[in-house]
């Protein structure tokens, strides 16, 4: 993560070992691309993990050429073990030059938060997702110290793609410290910059709250970008928007070519970022 106000702790740093924000930008350059994978499939019944172990494999060594990152969730996790094939995939994803988020949506009181951010980090992930409504102390502060030590990321989520963001993301809230009045996905951007997050969550779906938070966090706080395809949302506009980073799941793990279509979507973006 990056250096945090609230985090003193720093070891020392070799060449490799970057902090995740700036590993994330090294790695998008030098793979050529701002796409990152979600890992998604259907349920499968637990009995049949070891296929969908092997479908995930496939499509990661088959699309790796194209993507800068893979994001995984709870719904490979679990039916494949953190520590066990998650780990391997995590392994292999490395081994192929991709950095790997774990999307936990980290939602719990302090002390979980640290302890579920300790194990997804020992499991090898970059960086984690938590969920700012938690608030500060006790909440996500504790999930912020154990990335600073351990060079990690922390992406938080901003407005969510999904049409219910509204309800939570999207309501007008009186801001605790300050008593001000103000949408809900504001306050959390302008806490992604004073906690020096790694990344902001905004869907594609709402490219007016991209351009307007992307004004809030500037250069300081890339924007990661799910929605597209499957969502109904395109690269084109989450590119002119402002995301930084496109998080793609269903539009390549379901395509009949996952590595065309990861192809087709990383250039799409690489031509609208160098026009
Ligand atoms: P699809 O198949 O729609 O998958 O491309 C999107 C992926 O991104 C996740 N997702 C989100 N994650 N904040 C997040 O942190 C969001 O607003 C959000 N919307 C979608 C989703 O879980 C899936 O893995």
């Amino acid at each position: 993560m990056g250096k945090s106000v609230f985090s003193p702790v720093h070891k020392e740093r070799e060449v490799s070992d970057l902090p995740y924000r700036a590993k994330m930008e090294k790695t998008s350059q030098e793979k050529n691309s701002n796409i990152v994978l979600a890992l998604d499939f259907p349920y499968e019944k637990p009995e049949n993990r070891a296929t969908l172990f092997k479908r995930a494999e496939r499509v990661l060594n088959e699309v790796q050429p194209y993507i800068s990152a893979v994001k995984f969730n709870h719904h490979l996790a679990l039916p494949l073990g953190l520590f066990d094939r998650v780990q391997k995939l995590v392994e292999t994803a490395h081994e192929k030059g991709m950095l790997t988020i774990m999307d936990c949506k980290a939602n719990d009181i302090g002390a979980t938060n640290a302890t579920i951010a300790q194990y997804y980090y020992a499991a090898g992930f970059d960086a984690i997702i938590a969920n700012p409504f938690i608030g500060w102390d006790e909440g996500l502060k504790p999930i912020f110290d154990v990335a600073s030590q351990q060079d990690r990321g922390v992406i938080l989520l901003v407005y969510m793609s999904h049409k219910g963001a509204k309800e939570g993301y999207g309501q007008t809230i009186i801001e605790a410290e300050s008593g001000a009045k103000t949408p809900q996905y504001v306050s959390f951007a302008k806490k992604a910059l004073k906690y020096h997050a790694d990344g902001a969550v905004v869907g594609a779906t709402y490219p007016e709250k991209i351009g307007e938070i992307r004004k809030i966090l500037g250069e300081k706080v890339p924007i990661y970008s799910p929605g597209i395809g499957a969502q109904g949302a395109t690269v084109e506009t989450a590119v002119k928007a402002g995301a930084r980073y496109l998080i793609v799941g269903r539009e390549i793990t379901r395509s009949a070519n996952p590595a065309e279509t990861a192809k087709k979507l990383r250039d799409i973006s690489r031509s609208l970022r160098s026009s």
